[in-house]
């Protein structure tokens, strides 16, 4: 696999980060994930735009323009004959050779940035969003500034971990009650014809998906509510499912051992992800 690395194109044994890069060190950086389909970026823009937003609410310099990050994504994508996969892309606050907790000067202290891609043939025709994902509800013990897409996924990890001990494919996480998000998907119940989702502010990251998906649906005479809902409003629901640019649309079959509708994914949620797949292509 050929990556990128502060400027070069490189074969992934050849690229170094310093030990030192408070990316390694502290969690102190930001990424992103952008899918491909076809060879073809999904919403490059959104991606960009939210990575500069992560950015600036870091304090971090972006140490590349948004043409010529978008002519890494292709040049990667080209390189490594990506037709269906994804692209990571992580930004870390660098260091100025030593561990402290203030951050090192940014006049002087050049951020990492980092892009490779992972290869998923069969991403979009997905048999995991034909059979639909059973999740299991757990506590949201993140910090509070869930909207910054930062590299700390530490929790998030364990909470898959606990969702595949339980025999289940992931976990929502619950605050106060209410479901905030999966551990890498927005979440989503439906009722009847009603959408429901967790309106955007600093307890949820603002999906690029999640985005999109929304705009389809109510061009689609969809009915969209955001708003808090509860674990147990969940369960009740008709169906459930998420969003990420990874899983695009997926369908949640079963929340905590407790079957949705007939246990299969549904009539929204498969009609929502056909719909994304075919204007996003
Ligand atoms: N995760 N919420 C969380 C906590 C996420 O990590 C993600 C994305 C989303 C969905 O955002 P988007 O639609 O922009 O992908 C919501 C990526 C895919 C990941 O960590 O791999």
């Amino acid at each position: 696999r050929i990556v990128y690395v502060n400027g070069e194109y490189l074969p992934e044994d050849e690229a170094k980060v310093s030990i030192f890069d408070r990316g390694f060190l502290m969690a102190d950086g930001v990424y992103e994930v952008t899918s491909v389909l076809d060879g073809k970026l999904i919403d490059f823009e959104g991606h960009a735009i939210r990575l500069s937003r992560s950015l600036n609410e870091l304090a971090m310099r972006n140490p590349i323009s948004k043409d010529d990050l978008l002519e890494v994504h292709r040049e990667l994508v080209r390189l490594n004959e990506i037709d269906e996969g994804l692209i990571y892309l992580q930004v870390t606050r660098g260091s100025d050779g030593d561990r402290d907790f203030a951050f090192p000067d940014p006049e002087t202290t050049e951020p990492t940035i980092v892009l490779f891609t992972q290869s998923k043939p069969g991403l979009a025709d997905s048999p995991a969003a034909k059979k639909g994902a059973k999740i299991i509800s757990i506590e949201d013990i993140r910090w509070g500034r869930r909207d910054i897409k930062t590299v700390q996924l530490l929790y998030p990890s364990m909470g898959k971990m606990m969702a595949k001990k339980a025999g289940c494919d992931d976990a929502w996480m619950v605050e106060d009650g209410f479901v905030t998000e999966g551990t890498s998907n927005n979440a989503y119940i439906v009722k009847g014809n009603k959408i429901v989702t967790r309106a955007l502010s600093n307890d949820i990251l603002h999906g690029i998906t999640r985005a999109a998906v929304l705009r389809f649906a109510k061009e689609a005479q969809m009915e969209v509510e955001e708003r808090n809902f509860t674990i147990d409003e969940a369960k009740a629901a008709d169906e459930a499912f998420t969003t990420s640019a990874s899983a695009f649309v997926m369908p949640v079959v079963e929340i905590d051992g407790v079957m949705l509708g007939d246990g299969t994914p549904g009539r929204i949620a498969p009609r929502l992800r056909e719909i994304y797949l075919d204007e996003m292509r």
